[in-house]
Formats: C-alpha cells, structure tokens, sequence
C-alpha cells in the first residue's frame, strides 16, 4: 500500500507530495515542526504538542495555518489513509511561498502545512536492547534553541559526527562547558550522590514534550530531579546519562565517547522512568 501524505489541503501519494521551490522553508528554514509518536491509534501527549506547535509558531510570528481540533483530524486522517495505527507522526508548518526576500512576505501569505506518517518499531517492552552510546560535541546553535524551527544545520552535522564514530547521540556542550542537550533529545543524567538532574527550560534547549510527561509522572511518584545544569567534568563521572525524545523514549547511553558511563549497564533511574512512560503510553493518558 502506498504511503499517503498531507499538503496544503490535499492528501497526495508520499511519492508525488512536494511544495513549491520557492517555499520559505526551502529557502530559509523558515519554519518549524513536531514530532508526535501515535502508539496503537492514541497520539501521545497531543496536547504538549499541540501547545509548543502554537508556542513555536507564536515567537517566529508564523500564522497557524489550521487550529488545533482541525489539525488533529488531519493527523488522525493521515494515520487512516496509511494504515498506520502506530508510528511518528511528522507535521511541518512554514511561513509559506512567496518570492525569495528575507523579509516577511505580504500578510495573507498563506502558511505552508506538510503531515507525513511512517512506521516505527513498536515502543519496546523493555529496555534490554533501548540503549545507545553518545559523543560529546561543541553546541553551534543560535541562541533560541527553545523554538522548534527546521532549521537544523548543527544537528545534522553533530548526528553524523555521532554516526562517523558509531555512536547513536552526539552530546551538545557549550562554549562554558555545559551541557545542553542531544542532537535530537533532551539530556538527564544521575549524579555522583544519586541525584537526577536535568537542565532547566531556557532558550538554550527544547521544552521536551518526553520531558514534561516524565516531570508529571516523577511529581506523581515523589521522585526528586534538580532542574540544574552540569558540566562536562559532572557527566563524565555520572552514574547514570539517559536521553529522553518523542522517538527515544527514554534511551540509556551506556558509554560516551568511549568510555563506560557508570558501570556500563541499564541504570536503576531510567529503568524506572521508562516503566513511568511505558505506562502512560500504555494509558493512552492524552494531554
Ligand atoms: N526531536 N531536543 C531536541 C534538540 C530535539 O530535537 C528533540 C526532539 C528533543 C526532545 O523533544 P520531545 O521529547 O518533545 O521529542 C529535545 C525530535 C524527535 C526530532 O527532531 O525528530
């Protein structure tokens, strides 16, 4: 069966789905976009997805180009047409064609809006297997990371650097040595005294959806994170570094650049904070 996609109105052919040269996405990464991993029919967490979809589009002065119910049903719409009752859901919006000029084109410019499905493996059962390895690399991103734009140069380049040297995440550290996030997920890690620690929200990283679920579930079962950066030095000697995303879950790296993180084994805190997510998901429990 052929793969169907979302453009602007129409569902087309995956294979004939295109928009026009002059798309402002094309020529500037003038846009931004969502993830969402749909498990057995259920959107997870929609409505965290929904809200940064409005937040991102908002800060970069982008119309929306639907609502959110309507966007919903195209999403649902998406999942029927490809037979998909799971997979990730991918939803681009830009600031539409028009003639290149870096300036805002004229109001009424209308909003470009791309939805594609495809299959993933299911969420796993367990994470015997869910893990990873990272490398550490410089942070080259502009200064509001917090914005989920398509512009992604930095990301690109440090997920390949990752691939070149066999590793599944490349670690991004600033230029005063802390560490950011991952090229594609949010960054946790369980300190020398036992203590999870996460960075706080700030325009240098992503409000990860995965993030605020988990701070919810963790809220709910009185486990403790601090909301506190840390360095380099501090995730080298971590006991525990997991990394969390819409198509990670949550992600155990076992080793960074190299060198075992901890004893090298699936660590206690992610063990527990994936059993959190895998019974949220299992609980269809729709923002
Ligand atoms: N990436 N940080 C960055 C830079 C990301 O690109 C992502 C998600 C996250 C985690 O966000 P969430 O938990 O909402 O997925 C953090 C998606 C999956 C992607 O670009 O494919």
């Amino acid at each position: 069966m052929s793969r169907i996609a979302y453009v602007n109105g129409f569902y087309v052919p995956h294979s004939k789905a295109s928009v026009h040269i002059e798309d402002r996405g094309y020529q500037f990464a003038d846009g931004v976009y969502e993830v969402v991993y749909q498990d057995e029919g259920r959107l997870i967490d929609a409505g965290l997805h929904l809200a940064r979809l409005e937040r991102s589009l908002r800060e970069l002065k982008i119309p929306a180009p639907v609502g959110g119910s309507a966007l919903l049903t195209i999403l649902d719409e998406v999942s029927r047409r490809n037979r998909l009752a799971s997979g990730l859901l991918y939803v681009q919006v830009t600031r539409g064609v028009a003639p290149r000029n870096h300036a805002f084109p004229p109001p009424g410019t209308r909003p470009s809006l791309v939805v594609t499905m495809r299959r993933t493996a299911p969420f796993p059962e367990t994470l015997a297997g869910w893990t990873g390895s990272a490398i550490v690399v410089p942070d080259q991103r502009w200064a509001r990371c917090d914005i989920k734009s398509v512009s992604l140069l930095p990301n690109v380049l440090a997920k390949q650097a990752a691939r070149e040297q066999g590793a599944t995440e490349a670690i991004m550290v600033d230029a005063d040595g802390m560490v950011t996030e991952g090229s594609s997920t949010t960054v946790w890690m369980v300190d020398k005294s036992g203590v999870l620690r996460t960075r706080a929200l700030s325009e240098r990283v992503l409000p990860g959806c995965t993030r605020a679920a988990l701070l919810e579930e963790m809220a709910a079962c009185g486990l403790v994170l601090e909301e506190r950066p840390f360095s380099l030095a501090e995730i080298r000697t971590a006991t525990e570094v997991f990394v969390t995303s819409a198509t990670s879950f949550v992600k155990p790296i076992l080793a960074l650049d190299g060198a075992p993180v901890g004893d090298g084994k699936v660590g206690e805190v992610a063990t527990r904070l994936f059993g959190m997510l895998a019974r949220r998901i299992r609980a269809g429990r729709n923002a």
